[in-house]
């Protein structure tokens, strides 16, 4: 793929020009797509003591016809080097990836990224800057959330497409590569990027990217890393009673969050007899769920669970814990303090998922998705314009009890869900896929990345799938083997 020198030195010249004209930020005209146009200024910032330089071209609106200005814009970062004819780690300005990574939490609006240090660890360069410092250009998009009457569910993977839609119709006049446009994110933002990855090119979005005036271009991407993705929402209720039923005691996240920044309190709590119940009735329905995926594991066995919830589904997602675990003890470490492994001469023989369960512990009240009540953020997800919550799954309609509540539309569920894409030929989705889920993170049952996983791997895509070691909910934690895997399928086909 890609560009032309003359496009690049026209860009460089560009730059030159704006950057005497105006010291400030470049900010878009609504309605111009043109990147060639757009004014930059020099940053710096230190990378494990070396000095990285690159130019920030930041708040560009990316469509023609914002519904949200603020946050339907993208900040693009290009390593200084590439205006010299420069290298950066056998990348050149023509080769060199895009790394995509979207700042969106709780399906709540989120800004454009920027390149600094990550206050959630340990102020360490976030993965824009560890981006930029190994060659990437970074382009990071805000996207709609849920708290607007405008950012309901599908606003975000539409401003999430038509800002990759932005990159691709800018190729020729802009540095790095939209052939291989790497997308990133945690939590919600996991699920949107493995939502972006799956649903490439689908026509299922085409008119929502019409209205906002997307750029004329294809939207699918080459990569996809996903932290702890909340998604397949429509079946995640049922998925987290077949892990947590039984367990009773809870401690519910009570989050609050606005723009990524945020707040979490842990409220511990019992479920009430009618909450049980919802457990059992919600339990039972995942079997068949499972059932019908006829997903098969790398041997090519099926997946399945009886009609208690066992057989060799649970058994796979057991089999995952066992790889973490394994990989601490050969790592030297003792487990022995958890009573839900058994361990034989320094191998993991069993897990038993149940006690492993109680040990992580309940964090969500049944059903913790649509919640009967419709106090869980993603029953505003999928409000309307109009009507700010709603129910999203069959079950929690017919248990509601909220005074007038009402049902999601159908399309709009599917189009938020990865799963009903892959492997179909309506969404070209990419071969790499990263997936990690800390073994302590209980905001969804680890089936629904097991699922997804397990369906890519069917369909032929290549997921380097992991659960590390007493990780929580979060992401960005172990950047070395983000980039390690990012370099490595960036040069792959
Ligand atoms: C997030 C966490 C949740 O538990 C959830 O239901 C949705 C989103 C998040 O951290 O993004």
């Amino acid at each position: 793929m890609k560009k032309t020198t003359p496009a690049l030195i026209a860009a460089s010249l560009a730059f030159g020009l704006a950057a005497c004209s105006s010291p400030k930020t470049g900010t878009a005209q609504n309605g111009d797509l043109d990147f060639a146009k757009q004014t930059s200024t020099k940053q710096s910032a230190e990378v494990n003591g070396q000095t990285v330089r690159y130019r920030a071209f930041e708040g560009i609106v990316y469509v023609k016809n914002p519904a949200d200005a603020k946050y339907e814009t993208i900040n693009i970062y290009v390593p200084e080097a590439y205006y010299a004819g420069g290298s950066i780690e056998g990348y050149t300005a023509d080769t060199a990836p895009i790394f995509f990574p979207n700042q969106i939490g709780g399906y709540m609006p989120a800004e454009a990224g920027k390149p600094g240090l990550d206050k959630r660890n340990n102020n360490q360069p976030n993965a824009m800057l560890v981006a930029l410092s190994k060659g990437y250009v970074v382009a990071s998009a805000g996207a709609r959330g849920r708290t607007a009457a405008n950012g309901k569910a599908p606003a975000a993977i539409v401003d999430l497409k038509a800002a990759v839609r932005y990159l691709k119709a800018n190729d020729r006049a802009m540095p790095g590569d939209a052939g291989k446009i790497i997308s990133n994110g945690t939590s919600a933002g996991g699920a949107l990027s493995a939502l972006l990855g799956a649903t490439g090119n689908s026509k299922d979005y085409e008119g929502h990217l019409k209205a906002l005036g997307a750029a004329d271009a294809p939207d699918d991407i080459f990569a996809v890393s996903a932290y702890c993705p909340i998604t397949d929402l429509d079946h995640a209720d049922m998925a987290y009673e077949w892990q947590f039923n039984g367990v009773n005691d809870y401690k519910k996240m009570n989050v609050t969050m606005l723009d990524y920044n945020v707040k979490r309190e842990l409220v511990p709590g019992t479920l009430t007899a009618a909450e049980i119940k919802l457990s059992n009735q919600l339990k039972p329905l995942y079997p068949a769920y499972i059932n019908s995926l006829k997903l098969k594991d790398a041997q090519g066995r099926l997946l399945t669970l009886d009609k208690n919830g066992n057989g060799s589904f649970k058994n796979h997602v057991a089999g995952l814990l066992a790889a973490s675990a394994q990989k601490q003890l050969d790592a030297g470490k003792n487990l022995n303090d958890r009573n839900w492994l058994t361990i034989k001469n320094g191998k993991v023989t069993a897990v038993d998922f149940d006690k492993y369960a109680k040990a992580a512990g309940r964090q969500k009240t049944p059903p913790a998705f649509d919640a009967v009540d419709l106090s869980a953020g993603e029953n505003q997800l999928f409000g309307t314009a109009t009507v700010d919550k709603q129910h999203f799954t069959d079950f929690s309609m017919q248990h509601n009890t909220a005074e007038g509540a009402t049902l999601a539309d159908a399309q709009t569920v599917k189009i938020m869900n990865p799963l009903n894409y892959i492997g179909s030929s309506e969404a070209k989705a990419p071969k790499h896929w990263r997936i990690r889920v800390g073994t302590n993170d209980r905001d969804t049952s680890l089936a629904v990345s097991a699922v997804l996983a397990a369906k890519l791997q069917n369909h032929g895509h290549s997921v380097d799938y992991f659960l590390p070691w007493d990780v929580p909910h979060s992401g960005d934690y172990d950047l070395d083997e983000l980039f390690a895997w990012m370099k490595q399928v960036a040069a792959a086909k």
